[in-house]
């Protein structure tokens, strides 16, 4: 598929690496094109390199990976996003990372909705660190991957390239379920961090056989 992936930090700059390995077109889409760092990430995993309008014009699906206070920058930056499939990654994280800064009757992923005109919006790889994106394999078992979404096209195709990176995905539901999927994030980070369990872990769904 062909993909713009806007950001090129712990997020976007794994997500795009490791889709371009498995044979989608990339292309991120960053601020400032002419920074050698970036021309050096890109060439380094195989993927294009534009403007943030440029990258996300010529996309099918775009990946917001950006921090959440330039998410409004950002989606204005990508241009007209109607119809594309855009799964958003980010968390609407307080700076100080004790909590959300909206929830419970709304969620970022919602809000995305609302600034993404006509765009198909999956909420995707927002619960679990960079880290497990890299590697989502625990031994035997495949990470989850919980998303949310109202278009079921849309939603098919994240749950495709979430089993491309190697995870196990798993619908909750419609967009409004990211109100559930960004506190299972603040979990995450709270867990990591302030409970310095470090990044090597995830919540997983364990089933038991169909009786
Ligand atoms: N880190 C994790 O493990 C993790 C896991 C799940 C979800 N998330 C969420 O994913 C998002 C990204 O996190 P991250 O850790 O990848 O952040 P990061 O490493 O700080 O990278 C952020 C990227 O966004 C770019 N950016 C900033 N403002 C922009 C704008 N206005 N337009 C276009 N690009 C812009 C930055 O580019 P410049 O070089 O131009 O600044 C940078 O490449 C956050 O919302 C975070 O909550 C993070």
């Amino acid at each position: 598929m062909k993909i713009a992936v806007i950001g090129m930090g712990n997020v976007g700059g794994v997500l795009g690496r490791r889709w371009a390995g498995a044979g989608h077109e990339v292309t991120f889409g960053v601020r400032d094109p002419a920074k050698a760092e970036a021309i050096a990430k890109a060439r380094a995993s195989g993927t294009a390199l534009a403007s943030v309008g440029g990258a996300a014009a010529g996309a099918e699906v775009v990946v917001l990976a950006v921090p959440w206070p330039a998410v409004p920058a950002a989606i204005a930056e990508a241009g007209d996003l109607a119809g594309k499939v855009l799964l958003d990654c980010t968390n609407p994280l307080a700076p100080d990372l004790s909590g959300l800064e909206l929830g419970t009757t709304t969620s970022g992923g919602e809000r995305m909705a609302e600034l993404a005109k006509g765009a198909r919006v999956v909420k995707i790889f927002n619960t679990t660190g960079a880290a497990n994106m890299e590697d989502p394999h625990y031994g035997d078992a495949r990470a989850t991957m919980l998303y949310a979404g109202d278009d079921s096209d849309a939603k098919a195709i994240a749950a495709r390239l979430a089993a491309d990176l190697g995870f196990e995905p798993v619908d909750l539901g419609p967009l409004s379920a990211s109100r559930l999927l960004e506190p299972i994030a603040l979990a995450w980070i709270t867990l990591a961090i302030r409970q310095k369990l470090g990044p090597g872990f995830v919540f997983n769904l364990v089933r038991r056989p169909p009786a």
